[in-house]
C-alpha cells in the first residue's frame, strides 16, 4: 500500500484516539455497521482529501466498510494528527499522504498521490481536489461521479466554479446541510478555536477585548463562547444584515480600524483575503495575540507584516511567532495563520463531527445511487439525509420530541383556515 506519513510506529497511540472519539460519534457509527452489511459503496475509488484527525479516520473506516477503496490526502498542512495517519495505514489498511507540517510542495505532492488514485468519488475540504483535476488531470473527469464538499470556503469556490460554466462533475454541498454548519459551525469552531487559543498562548480570557471578524456561522460560535470566558466581545463585518445579528446579540460592533486599537485577541473567519493588514497591525496594542479561525491561510496579511517588522521571533512559544515592530510593539501570530483550532488543538469535537460525517458518509451513497439522474451543478444534501441524522443523534442523547397530531397535521398543509 502506498503511504507518505511521519512515523508508522505511532500507530498504537493513534488507535486509542480514533476508538475514544468514535464513542462521540453513534450516528456514524449505526451508518457503518448499515455499510458493513450492504456494502453500498462496493468498488469504488474515493479519493478524500480532509484534515486528518481522529474522527476523519472514523469517517474513512466507515467509507471503507461500506466497500470503498479509499485514499487520503490532507486539506491543510498544518492540520495532520501523525499519530492517526499512522493507525490508519497499519491498522486499517488506508493509504494516507499526510504529514503535519509539510511545506507547499509536499501538500501539493500528496494531492496529486491521491488523484493518482484515479477517484470515481472526491470528497474535499476547501476544493482543493476538485480544482486540481480540472486544472490538471481532464482526462479523470468523465469517470466522477461526483464530490462531496465538506467547508464554507470550498461550497463559495465550488459555486464560482459552476457559475463560470467550469464545473464538470456534480458536487454536493455537505457544508450547507443543516445537520453540518448548525453544529460543527457554530459549536464546533466555537469550542475549538477557544481551544486552539488557549493551547497556543495560555493565556485568560477573562476582561480581554476579544474581536471577532466574521459573524457567520464560525464567527458566532466563537462570539458565544468568547462571551461565555467573560472576554468582552467586538465583531467586525462587511455584512449589515449580520452586523445587526451581532449588535442585537449583544456584542459591539465597529469598523476594524478601531477595533484594531483596542483589541487584545483577534480572530478571523470570514473566508475572505487580508481582512487584517498593515493599516491595522499598525494600530494595534503591544502584545496583541492574531489568530485565524477561516479555511485559507490568507485572512491575515503575513507578508505585509513581516515587511513591517524590524524582527521576527519564530516559536517564542509553541505555536506562536512573534514580530517586533519599530516602535517596540509586539504582535503575536499564532500556528501561522493557518486554523488555529486545528493548527494548536484538536479541530472540533467528536460529537459534531458525528453528525457532518453521517452527513458526508451518507451523502457519498447517495451520489452512487443517483449518478445517473445528477448535472454538474452545485447540489444541496437531500432533506430526508438530514432529518435521519438529526433524528438519531437526538436518540443517541436519550432526548425525544413531540410529534405533530392529525389536527396540526392537517392545519399546517390547508390554507383556509384564519384566526
Ligand atoms: N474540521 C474541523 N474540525 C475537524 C475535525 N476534528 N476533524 C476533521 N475535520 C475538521
Amino acid at each position: 500500500m502506498n503511504h507518505h506519513i511521519k512515523d508508522i510506529n505511532l500507530a498504537p497511540q493513534g488507535l486509542k484516539r480514533i476508538r475514544w472519539s468514535e464513542n462521540e460519534m453513534p450516528v456514524l457509527r449505526l451508518v457503518r455497521e448499515r455499510f458493513e452489511k450492504e456494502k453500498p459503496l462496493a468498488g469504488y475509488r474515493l479519493s478524500a482529501c480532509l484534515h486528518v484527525t481522529t474522527e476523519t479516520a472514523n469517517l474513512l473506516r466507515t467509507l471503507k466498510a461500506g466497500g470503498a477503496d479509499v485514499v487520503v490526502c490532507a486539506s491543510n498542512p498544518l492540520s495532520t494528527q501523525d499519530d492517526v495517519t499512522a493507525a490508519l495505514v497499519k491498522e486499517y489498511g488506508i493509504s494516507v499522504f499526510a504529514i503535519k507540517g509539510e511545506d507547499h510542495e509536499t501538500y501539493y505532492k500528496h494531492i496529486h498521490a491521491a488523484i493518482a488514485h484515479k477517484p470515481q468519488i472526491t470528497m474535499d475540504d476547501g476544493a482543493d481536489l476538485v480544482s486540481v483535476i480540472h486544472k490538471e488531470y481532464h482526462e479523470l473527469i468523465p469517470q466522477v461521479l461526483g464530490s462531496m464538499e465538506e467547508t464554507t470556503t470550498g461550497v463559495i469556490r465550488l459555486r464560482a466554479m459552476a457559475e463560470d460554466g467550469a464545473l464538470k462533475f456534480p458536487v454536493i454541498a455537505v457544508n450547507d446541510a443543516m445537520t453540518k454548519y448548525l453544529f460543527d459551525n457554530r459549536y464546533g469552531t466555537g469550542q475549538s478555536t477557544i481551544d486552539g487559543i488557549l493551547r497556543a498562548t495560555g493565556m485568560l480570557l477573562a476582561g480581554k477585548n476579544f474581536v471577532i471578524a466574521g459573524y457567520g456561522w464560525c464567527g458566532k460560535g466563537v462570539a458565544m463562547r468568547a462571551r461565555g470566558m467573560a472576554s468582552q466581545v467586538i465583531v467586525t463585518e462587511v455584512d449589515p444584515i449580520r452586523a445587526i445579528e451581532a449588535v442585537l446579540d449583544g456584542y459591539r460592533v465597529m469598523p476594524m480600524a478601531e477595533a484594531a486599537r483596542i483589541g487584545d485577541i483577534f480572530v478571523t473567519l470570514t473566508g475572505d483575503i487580508h481582512v487584517l493588514r498593515k493599516e491595522h497591525f499598525a494600530l494595534m496594542k503591544d502584545g496583541a495575540i492574531i489568530a485565524n479561525s477561516g479555511h485559507f491561510n490568507v485572512e491575515i496579511n503575513l507578508d505585509e507584516l513581516s515587511a513591517m517588522s524590524k524582527a521576527k521571533n519564530k516559536d517564542v512559544r509553541a505555536f506562536v511567532d512573534e514580530y517586533v515592530q519599530a516602535d517596540g510593539r509586539r504582535l503575536y501570530v499564532l500556528g501561522e495563520g493557518r486554523l488555529i483550532n486545528l493548527a494548536a488543538a484538536e479541530g472540533h469535537p467528536a460529537a459534531v463531527m458525528d453528525m457532518s460525517f453521517a452527513t458526508q458518509a451518507l451523502t457519498t451513497e447517495f451520489v452512487i445511487k443517483n449518478a445517473k439522474k445528477l448535472e454538474a451543478k452545485v447540489y444541496n444534501v437531500p432533506r430526508d439525509i438530514e432529518n435521519w441524522i438529526a433524528t438519531l443523534k437526538l436518540k443517541s442523547m436519550g432526548i425525544t420530541i413531540d410529534e405533530l397530531t392529525a389536527e396540526q397535521k392537517k392545519y399546517l398543509s390547508s390554507w383556509e383556515m384564519g384566526t
